[in-house]
């Protein structure tokens, strides 16, 4: 059979196709880079905000058609998030849907989508206890690795803890030999995924002891052939003196930190249930500065959430302006179902949303630019990634993308081989 998968959304949905990617490769099934060309579709899918679901929607509505009119036979399937949430009511609007597999059944895909050709599926319970990951292995020099999943902090916008379930941490073990496996087929950098990722607390499969992120970084920086680790997302309230340190000490984790701030207004952070204050978050990223200097922070933000004032606005530009982000990503509110704020009225307009997401986005673009500027004449770490047209694209270890000419064939291999270039 020949599959294409399409992935909306976060890092934690590239992971998921990956290994359905990889599930479907194992079963013999061929992967197709054009639709068109396929004779399932999969679509791994998004609901953190209406607007990632609205692409889903209407992607939908031309794969129907083409079924329709020209492919009768083609099998399409939705996955991920929506699936999750929306259950049974896709299928049942959707007479041309094969099968809706939720998070929690993703990894039962290749046996879902053999069933899909006589009946069509539901399947949103999960029937696993723990985490039933396959080893698998995703090629090129960067790859992700899911090391928990769920969430339980129900922030009042978020509808993660409704479609991902609470939190599960896979075993320090399993990570481990998963890494290694990484790295024997070429992989130098790693990101540990995870909702919440810092309050990860696998139980060891040998000892029973609980590890944390912070031990978990331990183990990993001594793998050998392994360059970087990085992790996302962290939480303000979780980041912990001792993961700052184990940051620090550890010579392949790198000098950055994603710590989503969301807003700048007390008043705010309370609605949105987040756990911390503006004056915590300022000491936050003191301390990481403090003990890491080169250390770039980045964050989300959340503008006209229920009840925002102008003033409530205003404190999270200055917060923006006195932190200095490497970057942000900035979202206008979008009431999800389930959530605590959906109850409150989505009270500011359209239009003054986007006012503030462009003013916000103005803003950080001069600090990325004025930071971007102190770099110049430096000399930086570069994992070369892919090529982009004529020059090599890579990050560094702050986790800025960079662009390279070269006239060099290949990346990777030597040039980064053996150096410790962090010193
Ligand atoms: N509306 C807008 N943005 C949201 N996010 C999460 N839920 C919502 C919502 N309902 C943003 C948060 C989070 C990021 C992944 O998406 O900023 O950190
Ligand atoms: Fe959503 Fe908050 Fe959990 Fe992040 S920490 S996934 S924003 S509920």
């Amino acid at each position: 059979m020949k599959v294409y998968i399409e992935t909306y959304g976060c890092q934690m949905n590239q992971y998921d196709s990956s290994v359905i990617s990889f599930l479907v490769k194992e079963k013999g099934w061929e992967l197709v880079e054009e639709w068109s060309e396929a004779e399932a579709i999969l679509v791994n899918t998004c609901s953190v905000r209406a607007h990632a679901e609205h692409r889903v929607l209407s992607r939908l509505g031309v794969w129907g058609k083409y079924k329709r009119e020209k492919n009768p036979s083609l099998l399409l399937g939705v996955m991920g998030c929506m699936a999750q949430k929306e259950g049974k009511a896709l299928l049942e609007r959707f007479a041309f849907l094969d099968l809706v597999v939720g998070t929690h059944r993703l990894w039962d895909l290749p046996a879902l989508l053999e069933r899909a050709k006589k009946e069509r599926i539901l399947a949103t319970e999960s029937t696993y206890q723990n985490f039933p990951l396959p080893k698998i292995a995703a090629g090129g020099v960067s790859a992700f690795i899911s090391i928990m999943r769920g969430c339980n902090n129900f922030c009042s916008y978020c509808i993660v803890p409704y479609v991902r379930g609470r939190e599960r941490s896979r075993p320090p073990e399993d990570i481990l030999e998963e890494v290694k496996g990484l790295v024997k087929r070429g992989v130098k950098e790693i990101t540990l995924l995870g909702q919440n990722v810092n309050s990860y607390r696998g139980v060891s499969l040998k000892n029973s002891i609980t590890y944390d992120l912070p031990d978990l970084l331990k183990e990993l920086n001594e793998v050998e052939g392994l360059y970087r680790i990085k992790f996302a997302t962290s939480h303000p309230k979780d980041l912990s003196a001792k993961l700052i340190r184990a940051v620090k000490d550890c010579q392949k984790v790198c000098e950055y930190l994603h710590v989503p701030v969301q807003s700048g207004s007390n008043r705010i952070l309370a609605l949105m249930n987040r756990g911390y204050t503006r004056e915590d978050y300022l000491n936050l990223a003191k301390n990481i500065r403090r003990e890491i200097p080169e250390a770039s922070i980045t964050t989300d933000i959340i503008v006209g959430f229920p009840t925002e004032k102008e003033e409530d606005f205003l404190l999270t530009k200055e917060l923006m302006e006195e932190i200095r982000f490497d970057t942000a990503y900035i979202f206008k509110y979008s009431p999800r179902p389930h959530t605590a704020a959906a109850k409150l009225p989505d009270d500011v307009p359209r239009e003054e949303k986007e006012k503030r997401l462009g003013e916000l986005l103005a803003l950080q673009k001069r600090i990325s630019q004025e930071k971007g500027e102190k770099l110049l004449g430096k000399e930086l770490e570069v994992l070369i990634e892919r090529k982009e047209r004529d020059k090599w694209l890579g990050k560094t270890r702050t986790h800025r993308t960079v662009l390279v000419e070269s006239k060099e064939k290949k990346p990777g291999g030597k040039d980064i081989a053996g150096k410790n270039l962090r010193k």
